[in-house]
């Protein structure tokens, strides 16, 4: 992607005022939708994210316009659903947003405090008011981000669950800018949620479904895990990982696999493999090192 470059012309002024034109066919006007996109490079199949982003991006751009022109704003709502099955990239994603959020003025601080249920509910009378402020709080001008929210509504309405969701949602309402908040869990689950918790649906206005990755962006997922950490993969051993993986997916049920987090388990035991090979051999020049051969692949 190159940078959109503006021919400019500065009129300089010098001490004696004389006029100076000068050029500056450099200056790097940075252009909203590429910056979007740039965020999403080097994410596999993520793409689908990028509508979400413009439209985030719009919103907030077009309120800030408007409220300099002393026009009505609405309170911008920025929290959000990520339906998808583990490993599919929510983590990665609420991550990502974070950072971005702080880059345009939304969030004071790049932080997302990652939560489950134990994290907000107690198990006596009191104990998930004082869990669940206390979370919030640690989250204020960062993202809170609950992984598999549909848990809090697990155990009806008598469960302390209920409580942690009704002190959330007072809170939404009443702060509106303070944090972002992020519920996170399988598809079918918070589909769930969201029906028996009709008051919820309306306050997330972002709701973003992460597919299953297919064997072809494992694998690409893969290799840059394995580049990251300075390793390579042969031809042959990318194929007998591409077949793996393949194996995996027509194995498991959509459910049980977990996608870019069987991958990443999957390439540090390939590493872990090749040490031992390595050591067995005692060969430790720099190709070699870097190297992951089929033989590290252990099916
Ligand atoms: N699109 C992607 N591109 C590169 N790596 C990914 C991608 N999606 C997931 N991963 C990797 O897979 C692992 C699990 O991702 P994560 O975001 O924790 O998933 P989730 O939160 O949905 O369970 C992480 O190591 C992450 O870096
Ligand atoms: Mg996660």
């Amino acid at each position: 992607m190159t940078p959109r470059v503006n021919q400019i012309n500065i009129i300089l002024h010098d001490q004696k005022h004389d006029q100076k034109r000068v050029q500056l066919d450099k200056v790097v006007i940075p252009n909203p939708f590429e910056q979007i996109e740039k965020k999403l490079t080097g994410l596999v199949g993520l793409d689908f994210i990028y509508d979400q982003m413009v439209e985030i991006y719009a919103l907030i751009e077009i309120n800030k316009r408007r409220q300099s022109a002393n026009l009505k704003v609405e309170p911008q709502t920025l929290h959000m659903l990520f339906k998808g099955n583990p490993g599919t990239g929510k983590t990665t994603v609420a991550r990502l947003l974070a950072k971005w959020f702080v880059e345009l003025g939304v969030l004071a601080e790049q932080k997302v405090i990652e939560v489950d249920r134990a994290d907000l509910v107690g198990e006596y009378i009191g104990q998930t008011a004082h869990k669940t402020r206390d979370l919030i709080k640690r989250a204020q001008g960062g993202v809170l981000f609950i992984d598999e929210a549909y848990s809090l509504a697990r155990g009806g309405t008598k469960d302390f669950g209920k409580e942690a969701i009704d002190m959330l949602v007072t809170h939404m309402d009443n702060h509106q800018q303070s944090f972002v908040l992020i519920l996170a869990g399988y598809p079918k689950q918070m589909d769930y949620f969201l029906k028996t918790n009709p008051g919820l649906r309306s306050r997330f206005p972002f709701i973003i479904e992460f597919k299953d990755y297919d064997a072809d962006q494992l694998l690409a997922i893969a290799k840059q895990m394995v580049a990251k950490r300075d390793y390579i993969l042969t031809k042959e051993a990318e194929f007998k990982l591409f077949h793996l993986i393949k194996k995996k997916i027509d194995l498991e049920s959509n459910v049980n696999f977990s996608n870019g987090r069987f991958v990443r388990n999957l390439v540090e035991k390939i590493i872990r493999n090749q040490s031992i090979r390595l050591v067995k051999q005692q060969v430790y020049d720099g190709d070699i090192l870097v190297l992951l051969t089929a033989d590290d692949i252990l099916t």
